[in-house]
């Protein structure tokens, strides 16, 4: 409980970063979907945003909560995208993909002017891997050999639930790669891109403008200083 609550505050902090009205990138997970409620409200109260979801549980979030939303095939000019992460560091470097929704957004991500992270203070940590493998998403198309290859990174597992393998929105698996902590999370996203059949990895790298983490003693802002 304690951790929605810090989830709902992050949420709601974020909406105060929000411009008057216009395009917003709208993230995946459990905290982006209590924003996606509350940008919801602040839309039923007149406000003429837009929405471009980062998956297909976020596109239903946001149909339920009247938000209008842009075709899926762009090209956007996004104010602003507000997104959850599964891990953060000292530089604002992120882990996300913890839903598996990591490629659509990236994409998101690079189509916003503006990117704002809202988490709770449990996904802090001084290096990426410290806390969370590397989800990876990759084409089904010969995915047992880009397996090995991702092997040479860290050890990679095929994610699975209830005994199945998890499939993304665009039907692709995803590996989970163990090659924390990262000491240049950079070079890994590189080596990791290098590969034939990685569509796209979870390393988000300078691509946080802002953080919003919520905790026990209330709401800090962490400002990208680059
Ligand atoms: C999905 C993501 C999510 O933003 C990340 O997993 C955080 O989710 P939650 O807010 O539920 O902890 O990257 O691909």
């Amino acid at each position: 409980v304690k951790d929605d609550e810090a989830k709902a505050l992050a949420a709601r902090t974020a909406t105060a970063e929000l411009p008057a009205s216009g395009v917003i990138g709208l993230g995946s997970g459990s905290t982006a979907r209590i924003f996606i409620a509350d940008v919801g409200t602040m839309v039923r109260q007149g406000r003429a945003f837009q929405g471009v979801p980062t998956s297909e549980g976020s596109r239903k979030d946001a149909e339920r909560a009247g938000i209008p939303l842009l075709d899926d095939s762009g090209p956007w000019d996004i104010a602003v995208t507000v997104d959850g992460a599964d891990e953060v560091d000292a530089r604002l470097n992120l882990i996300k993909g913890g839903g598996a929704a990591h490629t659509r957004e990236k994409i998101v991500n690079q189509s916003s002017r503006r990117n704002i992270i809202i988490v709770d203070e449990s996904k802090l940590s001084d290096r990426l891997g410290e806390k969370w493998p590397i989800p990876v998403e990759v084409l089904l198309f010969g995915h047992l050999g880009t397996a090995r290859l991702l092997s040479d990174v860290g050890r990679a597992v095929r994610r699975m639930r209830d005994g199945r393998p998890v499939l993304t929105d665009t039907g692709n698996v995803i590996y989970d790669v163990h090659a924390g902590p990262l000491d240049d999370p950079a070079a890994t996203d590189r080596a990791l891109r290098d590969i034939p059949g990685v569509v796209e990895t979870g390393l988000f790298v300078r691509r946080a403008d802002l953080v919003i983490v919520a905790g026990a003693s209330g709401v800090r802002k962490l400002i990208a200083t680059q």
